[in-house]
């Protein structure tokens, strides 16, 4: 169960939203909409998705139930387009921006898709919420927009050059968003993911996240690879936590957040050793019949930042927000559900 607390809840139960979850059949999307139809939401989820990506929504219906699925529509869209994200936004009050190309080393090897997705599509984005008279609009930024800024822990005030077109583009979706704020009046409000982690993250393809890349080599019993010497640190947050962040910023009330941002993290540094060390734990001790493998270590990658950690003050004076899943349970859930246990869906 999303702990969300008594009034945010009430406040959904009695005045239930229509919402448009765009990259609904991403990793972060997919829980979104998951969340909102379990509290009685009706949702718009919109993706240029793979027939695999539609199929892993489509299994959405067995974990909600019926009824629950009934309230959703799936697009199947691209964001680059104004005219489907006028369409998608019909009747909608609130949208959860999540669509991009999220990979770091994709953006150094093709800078123009990512600039059409990431920027040309949140401008559309952008442009269809303003038309529709949207209420406000949360969308995903990212720590990487601190760039070369090697002053921790980051707050929002602080700015670095982005050092790959994936960080700039998030930078640009910022001065977009607030270019907004002033010239439309748009309310919209963007979070600074930090390293977001759980269930349905993929372990595929050659960008995959840390954390699923791990829980595939120990299952498989290869070498997990650590880039570096494993001294980088990262601020991991689990991606339930995420998604209340998300609803809180788009139900906020008394609160003026238009045009800013804020950081969605753990306020936590873990080095890349400690995570695995955390990680190999966990698996272990679920699954005591795998065999033990050491990781090996790999030269740092191009684009990858040495440090990263969130300043929570912000996100907690105006959202109330502060994580509550530790990366012990949240790994635990992960890699149960990394496993191919049935039923677990991220709730802790
Ligand atoms: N996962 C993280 O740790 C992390 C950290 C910082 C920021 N973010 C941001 O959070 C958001 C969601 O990330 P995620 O990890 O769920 O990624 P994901 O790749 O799992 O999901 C992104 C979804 O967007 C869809 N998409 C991409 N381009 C599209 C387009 N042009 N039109 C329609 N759909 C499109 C993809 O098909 C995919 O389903 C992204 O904006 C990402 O930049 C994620």
């Amino acid at each position: 169960m999303l702990q969300l607390g008594d009034a945010v809840r009430q406040r959904l139960e009695q005045r239930p939203c229509r919402w448009l979850v765009t990259g609904a059949a991403g990793f972060i999307g997919s829980h979104l909409v998951e969340a909102l139809l379990g509290l009685g939401q009706t949702v718009v989820g919109l993706d240029n998705c793979s027939g695999a990506a539609l199929a892993k929504l489509d299994r959405m219906r067995h974990r909600v139930g019926e009824d629950a699925f009934g309230r959703l529509t799936i697009v199947n869209g691209d964001i680059r387009d104004l005219q489907c994200c006028r369409q998608a936004m019909d009747g909608v009050n609130l949208v959860l921006h999540q669509a991009a190309l999220v990979s770091v080393p994709a953006s150094l090897a093709d800078p123009v898709a990512c600039h059409a997705n990431n920027v040309t599509g949140f401008c559309m984005v952008l442009e269809a919420a303003r038309q529709a008279g949207v209420r406000r609009v949360v969308y995903a930024s990212s720590s990487a927009v601190y760039g070369d800024d090697s002053v921790l822990a980051k707050d929002e005030t602080m700015a670095g050059q982005p050092r790959t077109p994936y960080a700039l583009s998030k930078v640009v979706n910022e001065h977009y968003a607030a270019t907004y704020a002033r010239c439309y009046n748009q309310d919209v409000v963007g979070l600074r993911y930090f390293n977001v982690y759980g269930p349905r993250q993929t372990a595929t393809g050659a960008y995959a996240a840390v954390i699923p890349l791990w829980f595939a080599a120990l299952f498989q019993g290869q070498e997990p690879v650590i880039y570096g010497d494993g001294s980088a640190t990262r601020d991991f947050c689990f991606v339930q936590d995420v998604v209340r962040a998300n609803i809180l910023a788009a139900l906020l009330e008394n609160v003026a957040l238009a045009g800013e941002v804020v950081n969605v993290g753990s306020g936590r540094s873990v080095s890349l050793l400690e995570l695995y060390a955390a990680l190999s734990e966990t698996v272990y001790a679920l699954y005591p019949d795998l065999p033990r493998v050491s990781p090996r270590h790999l030269p740092p990658r191009a684009g990858d930042l040495q440090h990263s950690l969130a300043d929570m003050t912000k996100t907690q004076q105006t959202l109330g927000f502060m994580p509550e899943v530790s990366l012990r349970q949240g790994l635990a859930v992960s890699a149960r559900a990394y496993f191919g246990e049935e039923g677990t869906t991220g709730n802790v």
